[in-house]
């Protein structure tokens, strides 16, 4: 197939491509121009900036006879409470997913996958959160979980009966490059504590997450919504094990740490539809091996 991925020079791009060139796609890859240098051979890299609002017509004009655009297009600030941290995510998701369906319109592409988060749920406790669990309506949480529901909802009003249209809500990344990393440093320094009331937190690896996407274009789903995560893990668990690969000191608790937004994810529905299963895991190689 034809496929137009759309921010795919990140953490998830580095895995999505390479799985998409071996299972025989021809793969286009639209970012802004940093990282396109670094593409596979046989990968055409476009230059585009979603922020852009003139990329519309430039993006319906390069997806002629295109299968399937992937959106994985994302700006996650480095520093969450920066002033203004959140401004050009939430311009991708809000504008940029429009700009997106508007060229996919235009151009007569058949499917879209979208790319969104598990993130964005309200606190579960100890519930399992299934695709219909709601979505957090903590004001304090409003900058990051808005912008995600007028993405999803730009994609399934756009996109409508128009488009075959899938939405994969990933749980948070695990993997080189992803948040991981930093929380395994904090553990070797002994500066990380969970919060005492902390309960689920849902992960996936990024190669896993890579897996669920081709799926979604190889199996041709359309007007699903689909959580993809393994299995969920307790806070205090997942950090005990990472300590203990990576020989750090075991992580005690703190009432000072911050709370954890309690997410046990089900990804039931994906493993049945897409015939999906993580099979890289969520565990590293102990550090320094
Ligand atoms: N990270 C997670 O834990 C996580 C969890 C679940 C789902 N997801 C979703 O998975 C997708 C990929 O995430 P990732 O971790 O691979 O992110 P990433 O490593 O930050 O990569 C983001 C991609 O978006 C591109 N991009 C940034 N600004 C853009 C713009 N203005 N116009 C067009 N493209 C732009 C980047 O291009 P450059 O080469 O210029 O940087 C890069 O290709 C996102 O939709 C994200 O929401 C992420």
């Amino acid at each position: 197939m034809r496929v137009f991925a759309i921010g795919a020079t990140g953490v998830l791009g580095g895995r999505l491509v390479p799985l998409l060139l071996e299972h025989g796609h021809d793969v286009v890859v639209m970012a802004p121009d940093d990282r396109l240098g670094l593409l596979p051979e046989g990968v055409r890299g476009v230059s585009g900036d979603l922020l852009d609002p003139g990329i519309t017509e430039v993006l319906a004009g390069e997806l002629t006879g295109v299968d399937v655009v992937v959106n994985a297009a994302t700006a996650i600030p480095r520093d969450f409470s920066a002033p203004g941290a959140w401004e050009r995510n939430t311009g991708l998701r809000r504008h940029g997913t429009v700009r997106v369906l508007e060229a996919v319109l235009t151009a007569g592409v058949p499917a879209v996958v979208q790319m969104s988060v598990t993130m964005a749920y309200a606190d579960g406790g100890d519930d399992w959160l299934t695709e219909q669990a709601p979505f957090d309506t903590d004001p304090a949480r409003g900058s990051i979980v808005d912008p995600v529901a007028a993405m999803e909802r730009a994609v399934t009003e756009i996109g409508g009966d128009r488009i075959a249209w899938s939405i994969l809500r990933g749980a948070r990344f695990v993997g080189a490059g992803t948040t991981q990393d930093a929380i395994r440093a904090r553990l070797r320094e002994g500066t990380l504590h969970a919060h005492p009331d902390d309960r689920y937190v849902s992960l996936v690896h990024v190669a896993d997450f890579a897996a669920a996407v081709t799926a979604a274009i190889e199996r041709r789903t359309s007007g699903v919504v689909l959580n993809i995560a393994d299995d969920p893990l307790l806070v205090a668990d997942y950090l005990g094990r990472l300590a203990e690969l990576d020989g750090a000191p075991e992580p005690g608790t703190s009432t000072d740490a911050a709370r954890e937004v309690s997410h046990r994810v089900s990804s039931a529905a994906a493993r049945q539809l897409l015939d999906w299963q993580p099979r890289t895991g969520v565990w590293p190689v102990r550090f320094g091996q």
